[in-house]
């Protein structure tokens, strides 16, 4: 029998001993381990081996456990300075003890976080208990890390996944494999095994000289371990904006674009949003301190504000409460891209709008909410409109259902509302694929005279605001919203959700 140089070094290190890993292997060969692998994977071909794999996880400590290790866990520093402070006897504001625990910036959270969790006292308005019978010698979290740091291994899983949690440690897995000779190796060893040149690389000189023809090349093994290559790609966020853009415009839209920082014209008050109505502040803009808007179409403004005042048609009513110039040329971040659509249909973005016409933009807004599982301050709006004759609700509902089955999207469901510009309104709701509870994805109507006529429309528009982020967690089944974006985005995430096309 002839075999590769590798491979008769695996198969003799191999028969010393009666099942042998890759790694020692390697060391007892002294060939590299992806050498090992590979020759161990050509011998099992050949049946001259078994080869047996295990996933074994191990964990690593991060810089932050390696600082904690040193100075001691952050609770476990509150808990010494609250003995010291005699808070074993007498509660005692958690202002004292920060100086005297050393503890600073984002550690003083996590020592409040833990301390109670690990039973090292209460806290109550501020003021920590410490329990005299804790032993912050003995934390179990601590002596972990402690370990880990030496090398050695932690078997505990609810501490390990603690430790995870806490981005004190940084889990992976490996595979490990070890390879054991089968009979048929034993007696071609017996026998004498001869060592066969191959080659694994065609080179220009072997091509010249026709040697290529004699050598024997190594084969390739595709299910070898290879490093793991992460190279920069487009945020998945992205991906899917660009897939939407890509399904509108195969509806037929054609894409708007226009400023992020806006007139309130532009964004409430073509809008038929009265100026001193809360919903004008019901997304607590963000103001910007810059100078007012400079060019808004004169004859427009005076329309606007004539619907504010009077209201439109021969029985129209108007708000009867005051509408000022200043207050609508105030520049903000837009809250909505409905800013954009107002651009496109009064005609001052410059495209032509006599009817049939369908628009939309994938583009973000700003509010000043409070960040949750489910808001940002700032997210993609899919905004759209269509302008037809004799439009009906039956229209905008079809569309949905046509736009969202392109996502594998197929229970969307409807429920009325109330905009100041849209009459009727509709909000939208889709099932989250993991916890099937309802999530809102949009916003949606018919646009009332109120707007379209100051606008010079004289068909009928239906329109809509839909949240892409909400559609990315229905199509990927994330819970939180900053699992994608932020600092705290969930990078595996991030790499691994492939947005399909
Ligand atoms: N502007 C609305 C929002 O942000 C969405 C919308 C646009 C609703 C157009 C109706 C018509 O929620």
């Amino acid at each position: 029998m002839r075999l590769p140089e590798s491979q008769l070094a695996v198969l003799e290190a191999a028969s010393a001993t009666e099942s042998i890993s890759v790694d020692r292997l390697a060391d007892n060969t002294g060939l590299k381990p992806e050498t090992v692998t590979r020759a161990a994977f050509d011998l099992r071909d050949d049946g001259l081996v078994s080869i047996d794999e295990t996933v074994q996880t191990s964990a690593e400590i991060t810089a932050e456990a390696t600082e904690y290790l040193e100075d001691g866990l952050p609770e476990v520093r509150l808990y010494r300075a609250a003995i010291d402070a005699g808070a074993d006897t007498e509660p005692v504001q958690m202002g004292q003890l920060i100086g005297a625990s050393g503890l600073a910036g984002p550690q003083v959270n996590i020592a409040l976080s833990n301390f109670a969790r690990k039973g090292y006292g209460s806290i109550d308005s501020g003021a920590v208990s410490a329990d005299p019978d804790a032993d912050p010698d003995t934390d179990p979290e601590h002596n972990a890390l402690a370990g880990l740091a030496d090398g050695e291994t932690v078997a505990d899983e609810d501490i390990l996944a603690q430790l995870e949690r806490r981005d004190l440690i940084v889990r992976s897995e490996q595979t490990v494999r070890s390879v054991t000779l089968t009979d048929d190796a034993v007696t071609a060893l017996m026998e004498g095994i001869e060592v066969a040149e191959t080659v694994d690389r065609l080179t220009p000189e072997m091509l010249t000289s026709g040697e290529w023809d004699d050598v024997e090349f190594t084969e390739y093994n595709v299910a070898a371990d290879a490093p793991s290559i992460e190279g920069g790609r487009k945020h998945i966020l992205r991906q899917t904006a660009d897939r939407v853009k890509d399904v509108l415009v195969g509806m037929g839209f054609k894409e708007m674009e226009g400023p992020h920082a806006d007139a309130d014209f532009w964004i409430n008050d073509c809008l038929f949003m009265p100026q001193d109505h809360p919903a004008r502040t019901h997304w607590d803009r963000f103001a910007l301190d810059v100078p007012p808007i400079q060019s808004v179409p004169e004859d427009l403004v005076e329309r606007v504000e004539d619907a504010h005042r009077n209201g439109v048609g021969e029985d129209g009513d108007g708000y009867h409460s005051p509408w000022s110039r200043g207050f609508a040329e105030a520049i903000a971040l837009r809250g909505h891209t409905t800013s954009l659509s107002m651009r496109y249909l009064s005609g001052y973005a410059g495209a032509d709008i006599e009817p049939p016409k369908r628009y939309f933009s994938v583009e973000k807004v700003y509010r000043n909410d409070t960040l949750d599982p489910t808001h940002l301050l700032e997210f993609f709006q899919i905004e759209g409109w269509v302008m037809a004759e004799d439009l009906s609700v039956r229209d905008l509902m079809g569309t949905f259902e046509e736009f969202y089955a392109q996502f594998g999207i197929t229970d969307i469901q409807f429920k009325p509302h109330y905009n100041p510009y849209t009459e009727p309104s509709f909000e939208l709701f889709g099932t989250h694929p993991t916890t099937g509870e309802l999530v809102e994805i949009g916003n949606s109507g018919m646009f009332r005279a109120e707007v379209l006529e100051p606008l010079g429309i004289e068909c009928d528009v239906m329109a809509w605001g839909l949240a892409l982020e909400r559609l990315l967690m229905l199509m990927y089944g994330f819970e939180d919203i900053r699992d994608v974006h932020g600092t705290l985005c969930d990078l595996e995430l991030l790499r691994e959700t492939e947005v399909l096309y």
